[in-house]
């Protein structure tokens, strides 16, 4: 059969796919631009007898199945990581985090779950009978289990290369549908977020491989790197300030020891014009988060700093993440593949940063150093994985630093209008 032949015979409708979709039924996907299944998901809640599983965020704001309270009880969702649509549905009681580190979620979800339904969101299927799926890579063995995999192919998909594409073979069906990659920009910058960004980069060497987390910091610190040299990228988020730092020709790779020259991640997400620079960028390399995050991979890069942002920290350097006390924020991600690769790599470092302080709504300034983390508090990253705590005032050291050491660093970079209050708990509470 010819590509062509294949499509043809592969194509259906998205009612069509949905008529495959068994009672109890796991769905996981990757890529993006897969909206026209699920806005329809909800048409087949009448002959549900058990619920579907949908794993991995897939809801719209306009998603029935996702956000109508009629439909919560036929639909639950499953993730790792909470973003804001996750977050806010979480009070429903339809959505539940599984709590795993990234470089080990696909699989350790497989190893229990075996996956009805694959969905690709990837590019149209080109003239050797690849698609690709545009800002991530696929799961292989997602794609071996399921008992179907579906692509919806997207004329507006952007081919990034890297360990991306599939063949159409491996696909069972084919949907096509025209939706707009989804981008954003980073917020401005306040004198707090470059202050930061300073410090940080006192800390990271000419020539090091760096990777940077999600949030605002971690944006900030980028731009504080503009007069490095020969930085090379090596990371799980591929950020809009990345492609800053690759345009302004402060990262080149030349130094890596892991994938020279080369810009490696596990996804991207942010600006057109980070989408713009990964596209059929022969220096990009999208590879699995299995092979991005895994901290003995992350540890055989050229003095690999993990720069990630939190909640909250205690005295001692224990990070909070994930979590606002008890309620699920967000998830932990890679912090934890990062910061371990890092203090495995020779010359490497494992550093936090935050602002010292911040206001919350109802007007209350918080120190985001506490003696003890707020009751509920889910521990990101242990504070055995911790090199260095850095905020506006300062860079508090934590590596083979004692307890009594690590309370008298984090003081010293602790807001001012907190560090007397802070002594005083740490003294009651005998944090030494
Ligand atoms: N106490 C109470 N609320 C706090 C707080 C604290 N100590 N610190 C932050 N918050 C609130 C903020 O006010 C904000 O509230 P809002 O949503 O109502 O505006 C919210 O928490 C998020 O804080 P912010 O600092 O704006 O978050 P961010 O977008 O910079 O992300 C993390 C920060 C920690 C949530 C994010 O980095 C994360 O999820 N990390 C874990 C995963 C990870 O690091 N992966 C690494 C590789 S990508």
């Amino acid at each position: 059969m010819t590509v062509q032949e294949k499509i043809k015979a592969k194509t259906r409708t998205v009612e069509e796919l949905l008529a495959l979709v068994p009672d109890g039924a796991v769905i996981c996907n990757a890529g993006t631009g897969f909206q026209g299944f699920y806005s329809k998901l909800h048409t087949i809640a009448d002959r549900l007898t058990k619920p579907v599983v949908v794993y991995g965020y897939a809801g719209g704001k306009d998603n029935a199945y996702f956000w109508d309270d009629q439909y919560k009880e036929k639909f639950v969702t499953w993730s790792e990581f909470f973003g804001k649509p996750l977050r806010d549905r979480h009070p429903a009681g339809n959505v539940s985090l599984i709590p795993l580190h990234l470089h080990a979620f696909m699989d350790r979800f497989l190893d229990v779950y075996k996956p009805n339904i694959y969905i690709l969101g990837t590019t149209m299927v080109d003239r050797h009978g690849y698609v690709r799926t545009p800002l991530s890579c696929p799961n292989r063995r997602a794609i071996d289990m399921a008992d179907i995999v579906i692509a919806c192919v997207n004329p507006l998909a952007p081919t990034v290369y890297g360990d991306t594409e599939i063949s159409i073979d491996d696909i069972d069906y084919i949907v096509e549908e025209a939706n707009p990659i989804n981008t954003f920009d980073p917020g401005p910058l306040t004198d707090v977020d470059r202050a930061i960004g300073q410090n940080v980069a006192t800390l990271v060497e000419d020539g090091s491989t760096i990777q940077l987390g999600i949030g605002a910091i971690p944006d900030a610190v980028a731009q504080a790197f503009m007069s490095k040299k020969d930085l090379g990228i090596h990371t799980e988020m591929i950020t809009s300030s990345m492609a800053d730092l690759c345009l302004a020709g402060v990262v080149n790779g030349s130094k890596k020891t892991l994938h020279r020259g080369k810009l490696v991640g596990g996804f991207a997400s942010g600006s057109q014009k980070l989408v713009d620079y990964l596209t059929e960028n022969p220096s990009v390399y999208l590879m699995p988060l299995e092979y991005t995050n895994h901290p003995a991979v992350v540890a055989k890069n050229y003095k690999m700093c993990s720069i990630n942002t939190c909640i909250e920290v205690d005295l001692t350097g224990q990070i909070a993440s994930e979590s606002i006390g008890p309620r699920q924020f967000s998830g932990s991600g890679g912090q934890n593949d990062t910061a371990e690769g890092a203090i495995h790599c020779p010359g490497g470092k494992s550093i936090i940063a935050f602002a010292s302080a911040i206001t919350k709504k109802d007007g209350t300034r918080i120190s985001k150093i506490k003696s003890v983390l707020t009751p509920g508090s889910i521990v990101t990253l242990s504070r055995n994985n911790i090199d260095y705590i850095v905020t506006e005032y300062g860079i508090a050291p934590m590596k083979a630093r004692s307890v009594r050491q690590r309370v008298d660093n984090l003081i010293a970079v602790a807001h001012p209008d907190f560090r007397e209050q802070l002594r005083a708990e740490a003294n009651k509470l005998m944090l030494w």
